[in-house]
């Protein structure tokens, strides 16, 4: 049987980009597959480093799975960082991983190129660096075969496939290569100026909002000065908003409104509602959960000590394949 795993990382409150990226495809699968499902805590430090963000928000995302309805019998569900096995992993893997693969890294050529000057390792952690490989860890520890993720990830889980099968070929064959699991029309959500929705750009969504903030920031997506009446384009920011909340059926209504030249107001109205109808329901099993996070922490611990167990086992295999093993 096949299993899916993915994560979310803990550097801010869940956005609108992480729950239509990973969120809502991982929950689906959860009801029908075996599912691990993890809060990438390790990966935030490389993001900021202010601890009380990344505790925080590794409460608020783990809530936000539970409110969403992750299904609980079917999914592993873990902080990272209590699965010291990744850590190890992390460290196998990178003594194979070669540079260049790094270097092309989409994440790490983007800041290079945004600095100005000579110095284009200025402002690159070895972490932001190595990023692909402790993702690759992630994955790799538990063989996992899908990956629900927004498609700016890509580039990460091809870079998994190489790692896992370099691996493969350097020590026996071990690692599954994983496939992404990518719904192009309904995955991708851009931020409020139409980069990638981001915690680290400023311009995303929260995900559980009140219904007035929610208003408001949707009042922030971008949009250009064409006037009520002037016919609207399929290709502006908001365009891509509905297609990620509305139905195959419905989208044909969406066309008609952009085709006759409803106004932006009007519109980010009809958006509001669409998005409103779908989160309420979780919305408050959210903050009940936020203000009870023994109840959160509860859960971790079960799920958490499941993937201690699968991993243990598997690091076993793993570091017996490498010579690391009993005399
Ligand atoms: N890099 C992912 C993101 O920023 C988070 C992540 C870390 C992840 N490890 C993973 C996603 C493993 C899927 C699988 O969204």
């Amino acid at each position: 049987m096949s299993s899916v795993l993915t994560g979310i990382t803990t550097n801010g409150p869940p956005h609108l980009g992480n729950y239509v990226g990973a969120m809502r495809p991982a929950i689906e699968l959860s009801k029908k597959s075996k599912s691990f499902i993890f809060l990438a805590d390790y990966h935030s430090l490389i993001k900021q480093q202010d601890p009380e963000l990344t505790h925080q928000s590794t409460l608020s995302i783990a809530a936000a799975w539970i409110a969403c309805g992750l299904d609980l019998e079917n999914t592993i569900f873990y902080r990272q960082s209590s699965i010291p096995q990744i850590m190890e992993l992390n460290w196998i893997l990178t003594s194979i991983t070669p540079k260049g693969l790094m270097n092309r890294a989409h994440a790490y050529k983007a800041i290079q190129d945004a600095t100005n000057g000579k110095d284009k390792d200025k402002n690159v952690q070895m972490g932001l660096f190595n990023y692909p490989i402790l993702m690759s860890s992630d994955i790799l520890m538990f063989n996992a075969d899908l990956i629900p993720v927004g498609s700016d990830q890509k580039q990460h889980i091809e870079m998994t496939r190489d790692i896992a099968n370099k691996f493969n070929l350097t020590y026996g064959s071990f690692f599954n290569l994983p496939e992404p699991l990518i719904d192009k029309t309904t995955s991708y959500l851009p931020g409020l100026d139409g980069n990638k929705m981001s915690k680290s750009y400023s311009n995303y969504i929260d995900l559980f909002a009140d219904e007035k903030k929610l208003k408001k920031q949707i009042n922030q997506i971008k949009t250009d000065s064409l006037e009520p009446g002037e016919k609207k384009s399929q290709d502006s920011i908001l365009y891509k908003y509905f297609k990620c909340f509305v139905g195959n059926n419905e989208i044909k209504k969406i066309d008609d409104y952009f085709n006759e030249g409803m106004g932006w107001g009007d519109l980010k109205k009809i958006l509001f509602e669409l998005i409103n109808t779908e989160l309420t329901p979780s919305r408050e099993k959210y903050f009940d959960l936020i203000n009870n996070p023994k109840k959160v922490e509860k859960i971790l611990l079960e799920g958490e000590s499941k993937a201690f167990e699968i991993a243990s086992k598997n690091l076993r295999n793993i570091r017996s394949l490498v010579g690391i093993k009993t005399l």
